[in-house]
């Protein structure tokens, strides 16, 4: 029988990795669910992430899919364990690109940017005690905010990242890890921001290990007709045409 995936973020974020995904495997069905009317994760607590996603992977789980992806940083940090422990089906999660970024390194900083929860989390700790080396974390407060309200190229978010990062970018800086799927969004005004400094994430990493893990269990559709479909917890005719909108972006 033909089962779709499901998919979600705090919000639009995760709309960065259906997009690789549903180039990569053409043939698939997604759910996409942006939790936007609870965005952002990045500033709540560990458990508050939890209770959060729960409710989420209710709403697919009913939908009977096949794998899920958690297609957001923070979520990952704060739910993949106790829900791998919970679940049966394949669960594909995120974290920084701490790992691919080091190869990039030569005498420089790395400058990790991601959501203060996920800085805060042990999985991020024990990342950074593995690849960590010149790595330094950057909290990207305000960014996830600009986003989600589709301001992903103005003055706005060029004046959010210069307060971020301008101290930082005084000392040689390598690569910068965009340790969220919501930050996807604005490379172009990161590029302004940081001109020349290669930006790094893990979607690809992401989309590719999921069809090697459907592919390893027989569950790839290689076949008929693939799409997606998209739903939100926020006001459907803000979030849904902003979904399309950045679902078309780049
Ligand atoms: N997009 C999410 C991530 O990858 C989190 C954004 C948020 O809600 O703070 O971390």
């Amino acid at each position: 029988m033909f089962k779709s995936i499901g998919i979600f973020d705090s919000g639009v974020g995760g709309i960065s990795v259906l997009r690789d995904a549903v180039r990569l495997m053409p043939h698939e069905h997604f759910i996409f669910y942006g939790d936007n009317h609870n965005a952002p994760y990045g500033s709540k607590t560990q458990a508050e992430v939890i209770a959060l996603v729960d409710r989420v992977v209710e709403i697919l789980l009913r939908r009977d899919i096949k794998a899920l992806v958690i297609a957001c940083n923070t979520a990952t940090a704060a739910a993949v364990a106790p829900l791998r422990e919970r679940l049966s089906i394949p669960i594909i999660g995120m974290e920084p690109a701490l790992k691919p970024a080091r190869n990039l390194r030569h005498g420089g900083q790395i400058l990790v940017l991601a959501t203060p929860a996920t800085l805060h989390m042990e999985k991020f700790r024990r990342l950074m005690a593995l690849y960590g080396e010149g790595a330094v974390p950057v909290e990207g407060r305000g960014i996830v905010e600009c986003v989600e309200r589709g301001h992903v190229s103005d003055g706005e978010i060029a004046a959010v990242l210069h307060g971020l990062l301008d101290e930082h970018l005084k000392q040689p800086t390598d690569a910068i890890v965009l340790g969220c799927t919501h930050y996807l969004f604005i490379k172009e005004a990161l590029a302004a921001v940081a001109p020349g400094i290669p930006l790094v994430d893990g979607n690809l990493g992401t989309v590719r290990q999921l069809e090697r893990v459907l592919g390893g269990l027989n569950l790839l559709s290689c076949q008929g007709e693939g799409g997606y479909e998209l739903m939100t917890s926020g006001e459907p005719e803000v979030y849904l045409p902003l979904m399309e909108r950045l679902m078309r972006l780049g």
